[in-house]
């Protein structure tokens, strides 16, 4: 079984309820469609219940009658979910008004959900940026416990089936924190690590990239990737990780042996944790595209619930895996709770 099936298994076995604000959007409602009709989860669309009748009616999407269908104008708990967000906002200057107007808003709508227990996750994107779909996650749901920033990875299968593991990588940061502290790369790091188990299901060994390798150059942006991987073994001991390395270093064994020879990831590495968005973003996009690679994701990480985010081109196929993938991500959150409890 490949991984992404294993992943679509495991949310079959314990169905989560999964809420798409972008409810009346067109590629969403294909991926609902599919998702129902393989019974993967329990899906809440946001939108007008007219519209999405008629446009499911027209595309002949018939799982959508087993979707709940909320009218964010007009929903039963809208009151419930303005006390909620005037609550959680209100020490940030937000007035009953304001948090009014906003819980009408798809976006807050399904984080409120979520935040609520009326929803286990949300994934949007199809027609919102990025910034957009994250604010209210991270106004209202904010991280899990013990982590202080999300930043977002990458499940990345390669055709270089010599290379990460079997062809297959995680990349992070390519979504979310612009320009890193060496605290945050590290926390980075070590969260994508946990995802890596979660969802990749196999045992990482994190590369910290930079444009030197064991200090063959020096400058300011090295010694940060250094501050980094030094901070990310004290937070994880167990963790494997080394850092500062090259590209070539972290992935081609010759070449670690050459420029790392004392490193145990250097040639090895599987998950590779970028020095910046900018690098990560740009990395993961080259790597899809000239590569030939598929990425999936972006999978937020380190949120106190799954909100994942979509790129506007996305397909209706990247909508159904990451749905499957927030599920998993739902399981595993609340199993680490039950767990602490
Ligand atoms: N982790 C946890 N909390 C965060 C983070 C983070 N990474 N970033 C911001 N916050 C919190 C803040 O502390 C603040 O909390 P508070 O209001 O309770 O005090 C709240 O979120 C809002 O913070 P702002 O700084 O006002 O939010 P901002 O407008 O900066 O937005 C955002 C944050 C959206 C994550 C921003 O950093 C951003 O736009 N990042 C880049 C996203 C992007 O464009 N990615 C590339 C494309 S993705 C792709 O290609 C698929």
């Amino acid at each position: 079984m490949d991984l992404m099936q294993s992943i679509i298994v495991r949310a079959k076995a314990n169905k989560q309820r999964i809420v798409l604000p972008e409810g009346v959007e067109e590629r969403t409602l294909l991926a609902a469609d599919w998702l129902l009709a393989e019974e993967i989860a329990d899906l809440i669309l946001i939108g007008k219940p007219e519209v999405v009748h008629e446009l499911a009616a027209s595309k002949g999407l018939t799982n959508i009658e087993k979707a709940t269908i909320v009218d964010p104008e007009n929903h039963l708990k809208i009151e419930a979910y303005t006390d909620l967000l005037y609550e959680l906002r209100r020490s940030k200057g937000m007035t009953r008004e304001k948090a009014s107007e906003l819980a009408k808003n798809p976006l807050y709508l399904g984080c409120l959900m979520i935040k609520a227990g009326d929803a286990d996750g949300e994934i949007a994107g199809a027609q919102n940026t990025t910034g957009d779909v994250l604010r209210p996650a991270l106004q209202i749901i904010k991280t899990v416990p013990g982590v202080s920033s999300v930043s977002g990875a990458y499940l990345m299968f390669t055709q270089t089936k010599n290379y990460g593991e079997n062809g297959l990588f995680v990349f992070a940061d390519c979504a979310v924190i612009p320009n890193p502290t060496a605290a945050e790369l590290a926390e980075i790091a070590v969260v994508t690590a946990r995802t890596t188990r979660a969802i990749a299901h196999f045992e990482p060994r994190v590369a910290m990239l930079s444009f030197s390798t064991k200090g063959s150059a020096s400058h300011a942006m090295v010694e940060k990737i250094v501050e980094a991987t030094r901070i990310a073994r004290e937070l994880d001991p167990t963790l494997q990780i080394d850092g500062e390395l090259q590209t070539d270093a972290a992935l081609v064994p010759s070449i670690g042996l050459r420029k790392a020879p004392d490193s145990q990831i250097a040639g090895r590495a599987n998950v590779l944790v970028f020095p910046s968005l900018e690098v990560g973003n740009i990395a993961y996009k080259l790597v899809e595209r000239l590569g030939n690679a598929e990425a999936v994701g972006p999978i937020l990480q380190g949120m106190g619930a799954p909100v994942n985010d979509l790129s506007r081109g996305c397909s209706a196929e990247d909508i159904y895996k990451m749905v499957a993938i927030s599920a998993n991500q739902a399981i595993g959150i609340k199993a680490n709770l039950n767990k602490q409890a």
